[in-house]
């Protein structure tokens, strides 16, 4: 059941499908208003979670970014921070996977991932600090995943990259801290979405995955809204720098 307003305003970047739309219904659903980023070929998508927001009866705002381009994600975080009145929470969500061993994969194939990946996740945080130090008060969740941990064949880039969001994180929770703000990582792990399937090739594989998990299942993107919205929120008031698994027990620690 959707909560009441909480008076606050979260940004969700990559939202308009997968984990990233899955977490703004779930943040809106616990009384966020919520600005909603994509690129731009995804407008329609973006535009129908932000009707899904409204329908829950939170306000939402669509801004579009390429989150590895500085300049377009200075212009996005203004126009957010001047159509919502205020940032409270952001969620660093974007990213892409491109499959390739490490002999085949191009230089330009690294970079791409990393910068949307890595680079993405610093720049938008970046672009937010002044707002929330001014505020003093933050919420930062950046999605890592599980591979950034243990990762699997042809993904050592995409490991490279999430491996630097949670490094990033630490450094940063330390940095913001005495601004009163939090940063926190989650990691998933196999989710059922478009990228999720990258690494569902085929039944064997899913079961295959599904054998490595303690709860003997697949992921679905809502599974990730939870712990999304504690760090999010002020439950997680005391919570900084770390770095929470939701994989269903592929990972355990
Ligand atoms: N699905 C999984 O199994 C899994 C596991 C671990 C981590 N993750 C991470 O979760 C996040 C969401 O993944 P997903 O599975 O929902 O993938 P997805 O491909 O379904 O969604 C990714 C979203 O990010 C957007 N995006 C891509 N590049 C962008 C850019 N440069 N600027 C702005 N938006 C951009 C896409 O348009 C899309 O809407 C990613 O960071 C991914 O690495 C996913």
């Amino acid at each position: 059941m959707t909560k009441p307003s909480n008076g606050r305003v979260a940004l969700v970047t990559g939202a308009s499908r997968g984990i990233g739309r899955a977490i703004a219904l779930g943040l809106a659903a616990e009384g966020f208003d919520v600005v909603v980023n994509d690129i731009e070929r995804q407008s329609a998508q973006l535009e129908a979670v932000a009707g899904e927001i409204r329908a829950l009866g939170r306000r939402a705002w669509t801004v579009f970014a390429d989150v590895s381009s500085k300049s377009e994600v200075q212009a996005m975080v203004g126009k957010a921070i001047a159509e919502a009145g205020q940032v409270d929470a952001v969620v660093n969500n974007a990213g892409i996977l491109i499959s390739k061993s490490v002999d085949d994969l191009e230089e330009g194939e690294w970079d791409a991932v990393l910068d949307v990946n890595a680079k993405g996740t610093f720049l938008v945080v970046q672009a937010l600090l002044p707002h929330m130090k001014a505020r003093h008060y933050g919420r930062i969740v950046n999605i890592a995943s599980i591979g950034g941990k243990h990762g699997a064949p042809n993904q050592a880039h995409y490991s490279a990259s999430k491996a630097a969001v949670m490094g990033f994180t630490r450094v940063l929770a330390q940095e913001v801290g005495p601004f009163g703000i939090t940063a926190n990582c989650l990691c998933p792990g196999i989710i059922v979405t478009d990228m999720g399937r990258t690494n569902l090739a085929d039944k064997a594989n899913a079961d295959r995955w599904i054998e490595k998990t303690a709860l003997a299942r697949l992921g679905q993107p809502e599974d990730v809204a939870g712990p999304a919205c504690f760090f999010a929120s002020d439950a997680s008031a005391f919570v900084t720098g770390q770095t929470l698994n939701v994989c269903g027990g592929i990972v355990l620690s």
